[in-house]
């Protein structure tokens, strides 16, 4: 008889935003004349840019024709893409990183769940709590998480770095071991940045005790603030401790296009192994690349006029973060983010927990957020609402809000 993986057994519930999708359907199943505003996952509203959709029929026009057209995409992604990302994102911010260290992908969620195949089944991970559930769960899957005490939401080999108030949501050192330390900023869910000293301390804290970071830098595109650190790599010393995820979901509105893109250097090494070729074979064996189309776009981004109107992207969807965070302050809310990041971190009114407020919303306001311990322990009590939903809906939403 074969047998399954039963790490997957010991997974509660489902994933987080599945969890959620089914309340709401069943929700507006049994109120199917409610007018549900979502702003639970960080899923984009608005449309590509004109440049962007340029770029694609020009794609798919070249799919067209014999003498353009493409088969299987170059197994890292094409050299038009890594080697404008090399330039745009990293070279520009006087970071050295070179088109062969940058793996083009389908998106920030798979690379930051597959990516931990590169290490070892008895490393000990460390995350900030609360934390984007795909780095936990995905370390659950290939067994590297012990056991978990459902009493208090944690798994037992998990080093849970908390964020908080105090801390400004930004996790202190560890005091354990931890192999594989998992950093997201601008940070989901909290939307807290870090500072380049902040973010240098933990350079030099993986490079003294050899632990690698996975550096999630999804939201880099919301830093407004001058002087925050929009890659690892303009710290000093990252090219031998970090991996860096990107996405064009957020940036660009590709959530439903899928285009990101991994960074290992080639100084990153454990003894003689380099994780850089070990992610090119799991690259070349597993995967066979973006869509031509779909890198097309991608580059199409760092055009001048691809950049003016992903500006413009981001602008409208901080003009709604913005009107979230003083909105609800203005309410008398505690809340956090929403200057460096698409979300907004708030506080639950009257010490409810984080799924009875989401309830409360959900029935009371129509209102759909995502409540904080979904994200881990230290999410208890809070609760989080994306600026990724149209301008009219952010302001209804406030509105209902503001009656209960
Ligand atoms: C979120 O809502 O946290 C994100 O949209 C999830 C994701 O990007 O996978």
């Amino acid at each position: 008889m074969y047998k399954v993986n039963d790490n997957y057994l010991k997974l509660p519930g489902s994933y987080l935003f599945s969890t959620i999708a089914g309340k709401v359907t069943a929700f507006q199943a049994q109120n199917p004349d409610k007018n549900i505003i979502r702003l639970g996952i960080g899923d984009v509203t608005k449309p590509l840019t004109a440049p962007i959709i340029k770029s694609l029929h020009e794609g798919v026009d070249e799919m067209a024709d014999a003498a353009t057209f493409k088969g299987y995409a170059p197994d890292l992604g094409y050299s038009f893409l890594r080697e404008i990302i090399a330039k745009e994102d990293y070279a520009s911010r006087g970071a050295h990183i070179e088109a062969d260290e940058i793996f083009v992908s389908d998106g920030a969620k798979s690379d930051s769940g597959n990516i931990q195949e590169l290490f070892a089944v008895d490393n000990k991970i460390a995350v900030s709590d609360p934390v984007y559930p795909v780095y936990v769960d995905s370390n659950v899957m290939a067994g590297r998480t012990g056991t978990y005490d459902a009493s208090t939401g944690c798994w037992s080999d998990v080093v849970y770095m908390p964020c908080t108030e105090e801390n400004g949501f930004v996790a202190d050192l560890p005091k354990e071991r931890a192999d594989i330390i998992y950093l997201c900023f601008p940070n989901n869910p909290t939307g807290a940045a870090i500072t380049k000293d902040q973010l240098q301390r933990w350079v030099d804290y993986a490079n003294e005790h050899g632990s690698v970071i996975i550096y999630d830098a999804a939201y880099e595109a919301y830093i407004s603030e001058p002087d925050l650190p929009h890659t690892i790599y303009e710290c000093e010393g990252a090219r031998t401790c970090a991996i860096e995820i990107r996405s064009f979901s957020k940036n660009a509105g590709f959530t439903g296009v899928r285009l990101g893109f991994t960074v290992i250097p080639k100084d990153l090494r454990c003894g003689d192994a380099s994780l850089h070729d070990m992610w090119a074979r799991r690259h070349g064996t597993k995967y066979n690349g973006a869509p031509y189309i779909i890198q097309k776009a991608g580059a199409a981004c760092y055009t001048p006029e691809g950049k003016k109107s992903l500006k413009e992207l981001v602008g409208s969807y901080m003009k709604n973060a913005d009107a979230i965070l003083k909105g609800l302050q203005s309410m008398g809310y505690t809340a956090y983010g929403g200057v460096n990041a698409p979300y907004i971190w708030l506080k639950t009114p009257d010490g409810m927990t984080s799924w009875d407020f989401f309830d409360f919303l959900l029935e009371k306001a129509n209102v759909v957020g995502t409540p904080g311990s979904g994200f881990g322990p230290h999410g208890e009590g809070y609760f989080r609402l994306t600026a990724f939903g149209t301008y009219e809906n952010t302001l209804a939403a406030l509105d209902r809000i503001k009656e209960l």
